[in-house]
């Protein structure tokens, strides 16, 4: 039986190990990297699925910001949303981001992004293009995968550079 667990749980080196089996090796140059670069991630809001000890797919979320010239709106980035090639299409990813989303709905976050395949992430979880228009991104991206799913009153700004969340990076070099 699949369950689901706090990614917390799992040994950072099996994750890295899963991220590169769904991505390849190359993946730190993508475009996300850059958005959550120097950020933790969200324990809250990322999950590791395991069955018999095995680690089978992985989710993760991290602070981020839409930066204007007059001030910014946190967002959080979400994923990787990675499965093990041989346990995709058995509904894990599916149940993976299930489980982020109520965690965000609970109070965890109203404002969500992330890059990925809008037939997957708009069908199954309301991402879509609309709001992301307008935003400029550290990297290259194809502007039909840059999604977002807004929950918050007035919505976040409709220009700025997405990147990690300013008030993050100074809580944390304060800390
Ligand atoms: C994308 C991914 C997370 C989906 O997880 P999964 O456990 O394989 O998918 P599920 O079993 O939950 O969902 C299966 C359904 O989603 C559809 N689906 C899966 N990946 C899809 C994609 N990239 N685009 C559109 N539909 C997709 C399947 O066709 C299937 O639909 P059906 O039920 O109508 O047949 C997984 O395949 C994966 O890790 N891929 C490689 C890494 C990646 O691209 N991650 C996403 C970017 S962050």
């Amino acid at each position: 039986m699949i369950t689901l667990v706090p990614l917390a749980d799992i040994a950072p080196d099996r994750v890295e190990l899963l991220l590169d089996a769904a991505f390849g090796e190359d993946r730190h140059g993508r475009t996300a990297y850059k958005i959550r670069q120097g950020m933790p991630v969200v324990a809250e809001m990322s999950f590791a699925a395991i069955e018999d000890e095995q680690l089978l797919g992985t989710i993760q979320a991290w602070p981020a910001a839409i930066s204007g010239h007059d001030g910014h709106d946190p967002v959080t980035l979400v994923g990787p949303v990675a499965v093990m090639p041989a346990a995709q299409g058995k509904g894990i990813g599916q149940a993976l981001m299930t489980k982020l989303l109520e965690a965000a709905d609970a109070g965890a976050s109203d404002a969500m992004v992330m890059i990925g395949d809008p037939e997957y992430y708009g069908r199954f979880f309301g991402f879509t293009a609309e709001a992301t228009g307008g935003w400029d991104v550290p990297g290259p991206v194809e502007r039909h995968r840059l999604l977002a799913r807004i929950r918050r009153a007035g919505g976040v700004r409709a220009q700025g550079l997405l990147g990690p969340d300013p008030d993050f990076a100074s809580h944390a070099a304060a800390a």
